[in-house]
């Protein structure tokens, strides 16, 4: 039985295990963890029987026009079940109030999204690699500098 939430609250590394497949330089359990709280919006599927994290997809946003979806993922044993589906579904529903919605995919994955209601656009985009962990940030880092220090 999959359970949907909107809390990140309560979660413990090992119900977050098997995450970020593929990635180089994953970040840990912990920094999941803290990309979940920071986020926006988040909607978790839960296996309660198993008592993990099976798939998971957050948003970032300004509150008032725009919104960003970073991060979505489904575990690879519970993919094809409509997990995916459901997560998308309900993070577009928290976000409807908002003008733009956005995110970029690789071209495999833009059926998924348009099966979701989302349109097929052009973007633009940079990755720090040496960053991919979210390890090494600075204090206060992700936030604005004073005038004059950028
Ligand atoms: C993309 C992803 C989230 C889809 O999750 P999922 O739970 O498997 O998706 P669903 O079961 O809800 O799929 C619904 C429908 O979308 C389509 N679909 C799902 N995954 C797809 C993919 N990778 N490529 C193309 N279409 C896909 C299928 O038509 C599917 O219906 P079907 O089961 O009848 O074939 C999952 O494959 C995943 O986590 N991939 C790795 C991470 C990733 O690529 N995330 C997106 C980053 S932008």
């Amino acid at each position: 039985m999959i359970r949907y939430t909107t809390s990140p609250d309560g979660l413990t590394d090992r119900m977050l295990d098997g995450f970020f497949v593929g990635w180089p330089d994953p970040p840990s359990a912990r920094t999941h963890r803290e990309i979940l709280h920071r986020s926006a919006y988040v909607v978790l599927a839960v296996d309660e029987q198993a008592g993990r994290v099976v798939g998971f997809v957050t948003a970032i946003s300004d509150g008032v026009l725009s919104a960003c979806i970073p991060l979505l993922e489904v575990l690879p044993a519970y993919q094809r079940q409509g997990v995916g589906r459901e997560l998308t579904r309900r993070m577009l529903v928290l976000l409807k109030d908002l003008y733009m919605v956005d995110l970029t995919c690789d071209r495999d994955v833009q059926a998924f999204y348009a099966q979701c209601g989302m349109t097929e656009s052009t973007g633009m985009m940079m990755r720090n690699h040496e960053r991919q962990s979210g390890r090494g940030r600075q204090p206060g880092s992700g936030q604005v500098p004073p005038e004059g220090k950028l």
